[in-house]
This record gives C-alpha cells, sequence and structure tokens, in this order.
C-alpha cells in the first residue's frame, strides 16, 4: 500500500496526472451477472486508494525518534476505521503494541479478520476498541496518537474539538505527540474533483459544497469499474475544516506546548520526494495537504 496517492495533495503537481471525467452511471450492472461493483469490497478499496500507512508509520516513527530521542513503541489511532496503520505499526517491531479506536464496530471486525492471517504475537499487541474517541475510551498512556484523513473535522464545534484534544493530551505520556493531517488552501472552496487510475478501477475524490459562513464542506469518494459500474458515492464526509491556526489554539488550550506543519519536500521538478520537512511558510498553492505534529 505504499505509494498510493492520499484522499488530498496539492492540487498543483497532481491535477498533472488526475484525470477529470464525468461520474460513470451509479448501479450500473450487465445483465444478469453480480457486477464489479457488487462484488467489490469497498473498505478494500478505501484503503487502496487514500490510505498509505507504510509511509506514514515511517514517517510518525522517525519524527517521533527524532524529537523525543528514543523510539515510539505505543499507538493510539483515532477514527481508525479498519485500522490500516494499526496493523502496519505492530507489524513493524516487536515492542509496538497499538489501540485503534472507532465506533464502527463493522469496521473493527473487518480489521480483526484481516488481522487473524497475522502471526498470533503480533495480533496480540493490536486491540480494536469500539468507542467515542472524546471518552475515556483507551487509558493505557502511549506514545504517539494519530487522526488521520481529517477524521478530526467531524467535530465541529470548538468546544467539541477541545474536549478531543484533551482527551488526546490526558492519553499520551509526558513526552508524547499527536499526528494530524489537514487539507486547505483557496481551491476547496470551488465544487471539484480529481480521478485516480489503480489497477481494475479509478476512484474520484470530489469535494461538492463549501459554505464560507461556517466552514463546513461536503466531500465523496466515489469507486468506478472497467464494467461500467460504479460505488457513487461509496463515502461521503459532512465535515468542518479548521484551520491551522485555530488547531494551534484549541492544541494550547488543551495542555499542548505547540503544533509544527510538515509538507512534502518537493524536487526540482515539483515532485514529491517522499522526504517530509518542517515548514514555517506556505504559499503559492491552490490546495495543499500537510501533516501536523502536536507536542505534548
Ligand atoms: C474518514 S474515516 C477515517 C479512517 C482512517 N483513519 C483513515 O485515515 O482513512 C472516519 C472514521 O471515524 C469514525 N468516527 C467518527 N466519529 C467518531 C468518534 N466520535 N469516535 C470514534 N470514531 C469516530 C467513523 O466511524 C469512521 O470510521
Amino acid at each position: 500500500l505504499t505509494d498510493r496517492l492520499v484522499v488530498a495533495y496539492r492540487c498543483d503537481v497532481a491535477k498533472k496526472s488526475a484525470k477529470k471525467g464525468k461520474a460513470p452511471p451509479s448501479g450500473a450492472s450487465t445483465r444478469g451477472k453480480a457486477t464489479m461493483a457488487a462484488l467489490a469490497d469497498s473498505r478494500d478499496l478505501y484503503e487502496k486508494s487514500v490510505q498509505r500507512p507504510n509511509d506514514e508509520v515511517e514517517f510518525v516513527a522517525s519524527t517521533f525518534a527524532k524529537l523525543r530521542k528514543r523510539p515510539a513503541q505505543t499507538l493510539r489511532e483515532d477514527f481508525s476505521g479498519t485500522a490500516a496503520f494499526s496493523r502496519t505499526w505492530v507489524a513493524g517491531g516487536r515492542d509496538r503494541k497499538a489501540f485503534a479506536i472507532d465506533l464502527d464496530n463493522d469496521a473493527l471486525d473487518w480489521c480483526q479478520e484481516k488481522m487473524a492471517a497475522r502471526p498470533k504475537q503480533e495480533r496480540d499487541r493490536l486491540r480494536c476498541i469500539a468507542g467515542d474517541v472524546t471518552e475515556s475510551v483507551c487509558e493505557a498512556p502511549v506514545d504517539v496518537a494519530v487522526a488521520f484523513n481529517f477524521s478530526y473535522w467531524i467535530f465541529k464545534s470548538r468546544a467539541t474539538l477541545l474536549k478531543y484534544f484533551k482527551r488526546v493530551h490526558a492519553s499520551l505520556r509526558d513526552d508524547g505527540l499527536f499526528f494530524l493531517d489537514i487539507w486547505g488552501g483557496p481551491g476547496v472552496q470551488d465544487p471539484d474533483e480529481d480521478e485516480h487510475e489503480e489497477d481494475g478501477y479509478d476512484w474520484r475524490w470530489q469535494w461538492e459544497a463549501y459554505n464560507p459562513l461556517n466552514s463546513e464542506i461536503r466531500c465523496h469518494i466515489h469507486f468506478a469499474f472497467p464494467d461500467g459500474s460504479a460505488i457513487s458515492p461509496a463515502y461521503t464526509y459532512d465535515w468542518r475544516m479548521w484551520t491551522i491556526a485555530e488547531l494551534r489554539d484549541i492544541a494550547i488550550e488543551a495542555g499542548f506546548r505547540n503544533l509544527r506543519c510538515f509538507d512534502e519536500e518537493l524536487d526540482d521538478d515539483g515532485e514529491e520526494t517522499g522526504r517530509r520537512i518542517e515548514i514555517h511558510e506556505l504559499s503559492g498553492y491552490e490546495t495543499w495537504w500537510l501533516y501536523l505534529v502536536v507536542e505534548r
């Protein structure tokens, strides 16, 4: 799952390779036969399309080691869904443990099914917790907490986001780090979409409507197949887009020390190098996607 495109990225670079097009007919079928859409596992497609856990685990582990001068071992993956990050985390070292937290029991069951094929000592180091990340569902102090693919945007009020950040703060060790990602830029305000070709299917990331009066946005992920069938939309998100300045204020109020921004380094041709560097300013992009590292 390395090298997969993520949900959102710097359009200036990525749009060069993105193909735009109309949505395939939703629910199209081929007479009598089960369509490719009907046979597809949308969780599997989601992981293959918008997640890159190998890359993210490497970033989290190396950033923690650099900032804290010790390896990170324990992880809390919030809004884990199928817990792709946690599965990769525990596979990466015998000292690593993970707690994957999500409200969705079905997604956690799907994770357990995937884990069934893994060695027992690896399975024992991943615990799936069905619960609300704003509540005290995971008391074990951890080195690292992650909340990826903008999942915390589900919280639309400052009070709820602050409650969540306080919960993460309380669950981290004294030198713990909290990793988030964020998408933004003027381009998110105009409805648009990017289409990506994968092996055996295409997927589109659509941002359908942004409301500047409350910073809310509605986005979708669609999958389309060579037989004309589609899962459209496969996933819909109804979010509030928080700004980095707002997140920094909330993090400080929750007890964190600071919030750092990391961007993918580009080479001279504007291609992504896979290396992430801390940045202190950003300009010139229609849309951007960054990692945030919040220090306890
Ligand atoms: C966009 S998915 C993120 C999946 C994965 N973390 C990723 O990076 O792609 C958002 C997930 O958050 C979960 N979720 C929403 N509100 C939650 C809450 N209050 N507590 C725990 N999980 C929640 C949903 O069930 C869903 O699986």
